[in-house]
């Protein structure tokens, strides 16, 4: 198993919208992420970007299930202004790329890279993760996780259930 915080399975991340869960950075402070799947896994990801990917289910047995499935994480956040790009019902996306809700950028799902409107030139934050056996790890050194779902789901912030794989 590998090291790293448990998130979910690739198959549980939606082909259009976005897993959201929440982390902690090195100074205590929540954030929220989002896992998407990437359209394009021959995309080159920035550098500090990880793809990873997994053979998608094959219930069917037909060869064209065999596609490799590749999540990427970011930040929740447009870095155009501050807005979560899921506000809780799933991130916006279209032609594999994730749709700011405030001016209507789009990232690449797979870079992170936004080539027009208000956010041209920038790039959504990227997080480590790895997938082993399907199941999706959160890796990145800088942020540990919190929970599934976002900061402000609940009174009782993000389910804090045992995804602590060291
Ligand atoms: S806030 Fe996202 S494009 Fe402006």
């Amino acid at each position: 198993m590998l090291g790293g915080f448990e998130l979910t399975d690739a198959t549980d991340v939606p082909e259009l919208g976005s897993f959201l869960f929440t982390v902690r950075d090195m100074h205590g402070e929540h954030d929220e992420a989002i896992l998407v799947r990437c359209a394009d896994p021959e995309a080159a990801p920035p550098e500090g970007a990880v793809l990873d990917s997994v053979e998608a289910d094959d219930a069917d047995g037909d060869d064209d299930s065999s596609e490799p499935l590749a999540v990427e994480a970011w930040i929740n956040r447009c870095p155009h202004e501050d807005q979560r790009l899921d506000r809780g019902q799933g991130a916006a996306m279209r032609d594999g790329q994730v749709i700011c809700p405030k001016h209507g950028s789009m990232f690449d799902s797979c870079s992170g890279y936004c080539d027009n409107g208000e956010a041209k030139g920038t790039n959504l934050v990227p997080l480590d993760l790895e997938i082993e056996d399907g199941v999706v790890y959160l890796t990145d050194d800088d942020y540990r996780l919190v929970g599934a779902g976002g900061i402000d789901d609940d009174d009782d912030g993000p389910s804090s259930t045992s995804h602590i794989g060291f």
